[in-house]
């Protein structure tokens, strides 16, 4: 019998491109993987032949995220800076946690969490250097969905100085200013110390900046508290709580703000009953952060914050 050799069909047209690339993916054993590339892989493709960039455009995109990664060391991660200003952190979040069980609806991390927050004990104040604004009493309660408390939960929080700055990037502040780990008593009940939140810009000197200049979008965040709030036996919590106008909430860079965790702070003109030497006004906030019943993790911090 003879044997026709057939040559393997070489890409000719635009059209060829796709299904070739997603064939030459086809045996990734990983099956998740083999999806997510050749969905990825669709979608860039769509994208291109939709938008037919030019060659200078092509390389002006390749050196955008490089530069990605040239900006990115322990005390900056702007990958994460760009996933978060894309949208694509909050579309993340809201698919992974939808809050339907009834519990505290949760943000997305940010590119700023250190982790190895000091230890503090309930009442503690987190800010260790002089910082400017308000005081702020924060107390509140950790429960299950059904209100029980949820004695010996870890709140890992942290929080940008109204400078407009985290302590990582800012020389001026002490080392971990404005971050703290606390936890529940038996009650579920935890209080700590802090300067009222106040807005701020994400950083603007790298690739991030450059796009947002070049959309004309304000860099900035409303001002918020970071909690990380987790349990054994609880889906752990990533959240933010706010404290900003109407106005700010919704023009957050990174899409962030949600009405369930905009917090009530109350401004206090009278004195102190524990702490009369507070200078007035003083702010204080309540907030019961419910958890649901699931699998207790704990997220990779970004950066690390100290330049090694
Ligand atoms: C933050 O809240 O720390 C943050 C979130 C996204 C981008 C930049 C900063
Ligand atoms: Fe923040």
């Amino acid at each position: 019998m003879q044997h026709v050799k057939v040559e393997p069909k070489l890409i000719s047209t635009l059209e060829d491109v796709t299904p070739t690339v997603v064939t030459a993916m086809a045996a990734t054993p990983d099956a998740r993987l083999r999806t997510l590339m050749e969905s990825a892989t669709r979608h860039l493709h769509a994208f291109i032949i939709e938008t037919l960039p030019t060659e200078a455009e092509f390389e002006k995109a390749l050196h955008w995220i490089a530069a990605l990664g040239h900006h990115t060391n322990e005390t900056n991660n702007e990958v994460v800076l760009a996933a978060d200003v894309l949208g694509a952190s909050t579309l993340i979040d809201l698919i992974n946690n939808d809050g339907m069980q009834g519990e505290t609806m949760s943000a997305l991390l940010g590119p700023f969490y250190r982790g190895k927050a000091p230890a503090c004990a309930c009442g503690d104040c987190i800010a260790r250097s002089d910082t400017p604004g308000p005081k702020l009493f924060f107390q509140g309660k950790v429960t299950g969905v059904d209100g029980a408390p949820i004695a010996g939960a870890k709140l890992d929080v942290w929080q940008a100085s109204p400078v407009g700055l985290y302590e990582n990037q800012d020389p001026d502040q002490e080392d971990f200013n404005l971050r703290g780990v606390f936890h529940t008593d038996a009650d579920g009940a935890f209080h700590f110390v802090s300067v009222k939140p106040a807005g701020y810009p994400v950083p603007t000197d790298g690739p991030v900046g450059e796009l947002l200049h070049a959309q004309r979008r304000r860099p900035m965040r409303p001002a918020h508290i970071h909690f990380i709030v987790s349990a054994p036996g609880y889906k752990t919590l990533i959240t933010q709580i706010f404290s900003d106008t109407p106005e700010a909430l919704a023009d957050d860079v990174v899409f962030g703000a949600k009405q369930q965790i905009v917090g009530d702070f109350v401004e206090h003109r009278e004195p102190h009953p524990d702490h009369p030497d507070t200078p007035s006004p003083f702010y204080s906030c309540e907030y019961q952060f419910r958890l649901t019943e699931g699998e207790s993790t704990y997220p990779v911090p970004p950066i690390s914050g100290t330049k090694s």
